[in-house]
């Protein structure tokens, strides 16, 4: 496994792969790190579908807001080095800041429409960031694929439509959420979590099983889901603090006919959630395929 911290370091070891391999595809993970068997799942997939995979680890300060836990983001890049090494990737890009952004950025990638609501509300600039980073990791690496989690949904909706409006020659491929045996999605900030919060957080995923269900009941509207979420989540978890509950189409993240039953939707659609425990912000979400 070949670790680099330059940009140029990175490009030639593709360039390598590349120059022996003309018809090879390379697959590329970005993550900041810290990880875990969500990443790993990413990891995995990019190895079984792509000759070379890359991943990248960076913490990236552009996409944390002033009041957000950039300074305080887990890390521990020994550790990394060892889950990536026993997944067998082969090319680790772990810049520094300076190296990533040596002046002050001037040119950012907004996607429009998208980031202005769900997490894109709460985060301000957020979205902007991860458009501006993932940008510059897509010309440094030039990946094949692009493997993304859909644990963030609006993100894989976000980067998509990067993609396509800005023609990057990459495909983006979305990834199933992995779960801990209680159904809690992985997460670098679920170590914030007290025991407590940690008993807590489960009320997530089984707000996201009680979705399934309710949706199939014939009356069933976006506005009334949203509520019955709302409400269960607020009782079976009293440590939570609720940021946003919504449901929406998915991937252009429109709002719905909040009178028109679920069960009568005939495209994808979504139901995304952000609940705090204490300073710990949790995200999780459902797609539905539509009728
Ligand atoms: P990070 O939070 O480290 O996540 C890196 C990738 O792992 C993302 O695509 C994310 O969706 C995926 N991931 C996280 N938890 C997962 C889980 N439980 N199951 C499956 N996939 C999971 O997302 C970022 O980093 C950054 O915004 C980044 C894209 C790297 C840009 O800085």
């Amino acid at each position: 496994m070949i670790i680099c911290t330059t940009i140029f370091e990175v490009k030639e070891a593709v360039a390598e792969y590349r120059r022996g391999d003309q018809d090879g595809i390379v697959g590329f993970v970005p993550t900041m790190g810290f990880l875990h068997e969500g990443h790993a799942s990413l990891m995995r997939r990019s190895r079984a579908e792509c000759g070379l995979t890359v991943l990248s680890i960076f913490v990236n300060p552009l996409q944390f807001g002033p009041n957000e836990d950039f300074d305080r983001y887990p890390r521990n890049a020994e550790r990394d080095i060892e889950l990536a090494s026993k997944e067998q990737v082969d090319i680790v890009f772990m810049p520094a800041v300076r190296e990533m952004y040596p002046k002050p950025v001037k040119t950012t990638v907004l996607v429009s429409d998208l980031t202005d609501r769900l997490c894109g509300a709460s985060r301000p600039g957020h979205f902007d960031g991860v458009g501006t980073v993932v940008s510059k990791l897509f010309h440094i690496v030039a990946p094949d694929k692009a493997y993304f989690g859909l644990k963030d949904a609006q993100q894989v909706a976000v980067i998509a439509k990067m993609t396509e409006d800005l023609n990057f020659p990459v495909e983006i491929v979305p990834c199933e959420t992995v779960r801990e045996g209680d159904g809690l999605a992985l997460s670098s900030r679920n170590v914030y979590l007290n025991e407590d919060e940690r008993a807590q957080a489960v009320v997530l995923y089984r707000a996201l099983n009680m979705a399934s269900e309710l949706s199939q009941s014939e009356s069933m509207t976006p506005a009334n889901l949203r509520d019955k979420l709302n409400q269960y989540i607020k009782e079976d978890a009293p440590l939570s603090n609720i940021d946003y509950i919504q449901v929406l189409g998915y991937p252009d993240l429109a709002e719905l006919d909040s009178r028109t039953p679920l069960k009568e939707l005939r495209d994808s659609w979504i139901v995304a959630m952000a609940v705090k425990f204490g300073s710990t912000r949790l995200i999780d979400n459902r797609l539905f395929p539509g009728e």
